[in-house]
């Protein structure tokens, strides 16, 4: 494309983008998306991309889902949005309802917010207030993992491990006690529990994502060690709090990612899939214990004082509504397992790749890493742009990734069938070996 649209000026000129260098970003016409079809993308020339990390992890279903479509049509017909603070409206209640009913056993109570982030601050600060009110004040400090990932904000980065994002706030941040990330699980078991007993009298959480660490490289964790966890967070008092923003939804092939060992936190926190990937919602649920806690006279100023202007908002409830009744008409799940084992199988093609050092994956989450000389696992430099590089490839073939430095990652809407797999899959092989191979 030489000359640029209208659209491309105005984005150049006025929109600085997240997580984006902006200089090189001005170098470049950026695409432009318009419109969709399922899992694809269409921009406004008309080309077709598979959406190979779903818009970033939120999208669900595919897009122009005629049923989440029509759910937010209807509801925008009767109202847009009225406050949750001291009313409710249908759309909340029933959405409440039905995530209550799809989450793991004990979870009683759903705080609303708009996003990820805000939900994890809703999480941190719950736990902390639930110590404070139980006269436990001692209990305010957070365990978090390195490579943890949990949203933008202040607090939610206070809770956050990855330096590259996070080293430059330090100074703005509350002190937390962050223990080995899960290149081996073993061994965050081990510090979490030396951790517990040193300090567990001091301890209010422990904040983590549960079997994959998302952002933070696309980590795996081994089967069966949050059932350790949780039975540590009950002996040494500590609240579980795991972070179902981008595992929930399917993305594991569970609905929870903590249901693959069928534990309880104490607060789950839920974000991008929640309405299927098409508005902004998230959710902090909790156990009735946590909610009553709160409980009291006015003047005990017992009452949880957090809220967001859109919490609850009715458009974005309706789309998760419609969101959820669609994995119970489609069989989501079941359909999804097949799915899962062949996307497997085709990853294993990878290894087949001079550059790829590991393949990961849980569900329809997967990481691809990336070296410059695997006899002594040399990592590419920063300036190199490796993961950049493989992905402009693939863009010109079909497929819109988003790398995590050199890690490739693969998180396609769960609707994605085989064929898609296969052109997704094949289309990002061709583009790490013609980037690292054959320096196309
Ligand atoms: C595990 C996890 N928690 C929280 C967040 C933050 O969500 P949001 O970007 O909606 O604030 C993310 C975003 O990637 C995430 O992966």
């Amino acid at each position: 494309m030489s000359s640029k649209s209208k659209i491309q000026e105005y984005d150049l000129k006025y929109i600085w983008h997240p997580f984006t260098q902006m200089k090189e970003y001005q170098k470049e016409s950026p695409i432009v998306i318009e419109d969709s079809d399922g899992i694809y993308l269409i921009d406004s020339d008309g080309n077709k991309y598979i959406d190979g990390v779903s818009s970033l992890w939120v999208n669900i279903h595919g897009h122009k889902s005629e049923k989440i479509n029509s759910a937010i049509k209807n509801q925008i017909d009767k109202i847009a949005h009225s406050t949750l603070l001291g009313v409710t409206n249908p759309s909340a209640s029933i959405l409440a309802k039905k995530l209550i009913d799809i989450s793991p056993p004990g979870l009683k109570k759903v705080f609303y917010s708009g996003d990820g982030a805000s939900a994890v601050e809703v999480a941190i600060k719950m736990a902390f207030q639930y110590w404070m009110i139980k006269g436990r004040s001692e209990k305010k400090k957070f365990v978090c993992l390195e490579d943890g990932y949990h949203g933008d904000t202040l607090g939610a980065v206070s809770v956050g491990g990855i330096d590259i994002f996070h080293s430059t706030f330090d100074p703005l941040l509350f002190e937390s006690i962050k223990i080995s990330s899960y290149d081996s699980t073993d061994k965050v078991l081990k510090d979490l529990k030396k951790v517990f007993i040193e300090k567990g009298s001091e301890i209010a959480g422990f904040i983590m994502e549960p079997y994959v660490q998302a952002a933070g490289g696309m980590k795996v964790a081994t089967d069966g060690y949050l059932n350790t966890v949780r039975s540590l967070c009950d002996e040494y008092e500590v609240l579980l709090i795991l972070d179902e923003v981008a595992t929930g939804f399917g993305r594991t092939g569970k609905m929870f990612a903590c249901e693959h060992d069928n534990i309880t936190p104490d607060i789950m926190v839920l974000g991008k899939g929640l309405t299927g990937g098409y508005l902004p919602l998230s959710a902090t649920i909790t156990t009735q214990n946590i909610f009553d806690t709160f409980l009291g006279e006015y003047d005990e100023l017992k009452t949880f004082f957090h809220g967001h202007s859109y919490s609850g908002n009715p458009l974005s409830c309706a789309a998760a509504i419609a969101n959820l009744e669609i994995f119970e008409s489609e069989n989501t799940l079941e359909k999804l397992q097949k799915n899962i084992l062949f996307f497997e199988n085709e990853l294993k093609e990878f290894k087949g790749l001079k550059s790829v050092s590991s393949i990961r994956n849980k569900g329809l989450m997967a990481g691809i890493d990336l070296v410059k000389n695997p006899e002594n696992n040399q990592k590419y430099e920063i300036k190199d742009r490796i993961g950049k590089k493989v992905c402009d490839a693939a863009l010109k073939e079909g497929v819109l990734l988003r790398p995590l430095g050199d890690t490739i990652v693969l998180m396609p809407p769960i609707s994605i069938n085989e064929s898609e797999i296969k052109k997704l899959t094949k289309v990002t092989y061709k583009a790490i070996k013609d980037v690292t191979e054959n320096n196309v």
